[in-house]
């Protein structure tokens, strides 16, 4: 069972993984780990670069997971890295990629930009002819290029700039003649993703308990009705968010705790926790989402629901979401039955 438990964990992590590379929609910006995504990037570029330029990564980052679209961030790294070995072609050299902390040292994005702990920075560097005042004024302008007719569309930079923009980050470049060119790229960080660590519970407190589940799959529903009644809960189960607003609505002081799916037909789990919170403000809520609507926890907070778990729900952590939720109710509060 172990084998089988960490097996589906892998796969849970690989799907999540393809998925960063995959997704075709442009404006798509998902939590995520920018190593793996920078390693693959640069690994695509060796391949296509000249013999005469190297090409390295260093990552010091504590942190790498940032709010982004990875085919968008595949794109930025192509243009900044392929600007550069252009900038080297007569002489080699190297191109220096770097992924660092922006409040580790270093430059840091304009103060009206936000705090330089939000940002994650990469920097590309390389030690190519540099440009002059006057060329550095234009390089984000689109199609300027000071490059010959068929040989470059002046877009690279251009499109970098509106990425960047488009995800709330900054582009700072550096450079003069002789002395190589630098550009700094800022990404927001994931707006904590993960809930603030509190100590896990051995057992759960409260046992006892009536929770409505709601999931538009049946199989789900099952399973999640297996688990909870388990731990010892009476459990209601919808399979839709409609169904589960009524059942609610008629008996809304009959229920300790609601569990819900995110993705649904007719009516999102966010919906139907509003919803909820509004016929009995204070009732407990865990929203289970899955990879593709992955909402922070703060967003969550702020509707008023008390928890999230990310799918594939594992007994372990809805056990500490239980805990937790029902741990903060006075024992006088719980439904009366
Ligand atoms: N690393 C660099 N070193 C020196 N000059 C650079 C560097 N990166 C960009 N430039 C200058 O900025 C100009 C604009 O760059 P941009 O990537 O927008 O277009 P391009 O490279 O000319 O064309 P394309 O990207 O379509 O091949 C370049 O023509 C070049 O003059
Ligand atoms: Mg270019």
């Amino acid at each position: 069972m172990g084998e089988i438990i960490s097996a589906g964990r892998r796969a849970r992590d690989l799907v999540t993984q393809i998925l960063n590379f995959s997704r075709q929609s442009p404006e798509e910006r998902q939590p995520m780990n920018l190593s793996p995504l920078l390693k693959e990037a640069l690994k695509m570029l060796r391949s296509s670069l000249p013999a005469n330029i190297a090409l390295n990564l260093n990552i010091t980052a504590s942190d790498d997971n940032v709010m982004a679209d990875a085919t968008q961030i595949h794109q930025i790294m192509l243009n900044l890295c392929t600007n550069a070995a252009q900038a080297m072609a007569q002489t080699g050299g190297s191109v220096e990629v770097e992924m660092a902390d922006a409040d580790g040292g270093g430059p840091v994005p304009p103060r009206d930009q936000g705090k330089p702990e939000w940002f994650v920075r990469i920097t590309v560097r390389d030690d190519g002819p540099g440009m002059d005042a006057e060329t550095m004024e234009r390089i984000f302008d689109p199609f300027f290029t000071t490059k010959g007719p068929g040989e470059g569309t002046g877009m690279g930079l251009a499109m970098v700039h509106g990425i960047v923009k488009r995800h709330d980050g900054h582009i700072i470049a550096e450079s003069a003649p002789g002395k190589g060119t630098v550009f700094h790229v800022f990404l927001p960080r994931t707006p904590s993703l993960e809930r603030p660590r509190t100590e896990p519970l051995p057992q759960l407190v409260f046992t006892k308990g009536r929770i409505l589940f709601v999931d538009d799959e049946k199989a789900l529903v099952d399973i999640g009705k297996e688990m909870l009644e388990g731990m010892g809960f009476e459990v209601v189960t919808r399979t839709s968010s409609i169904e589960a607003l009524e059942a609610f609505r008629y008996r809304a002081d009959d229920f300790d705790l609601v569990i819900t799916d995110q993705a649904m037909p007719n009516m999102t789990g966010l919906e139907l926790a509003k919803e909820m919170l509004a016929i009995r403000p204070g009732i407990p809520v865990i929203l289970c989402t899955g990879f593709s609507e992955a909402v922070s926890y703060e967003r969550i907070r702020e509707i008023g629901i008390g928890d999230f778990i990310m799918k594939p729900i594992l007994r372990q952590e809805m056990m500490e979401a239980i805990g937790r939720l029902l741990g903060e109710v006075r024992p006088d509060l719980m439904a009366s039955r």
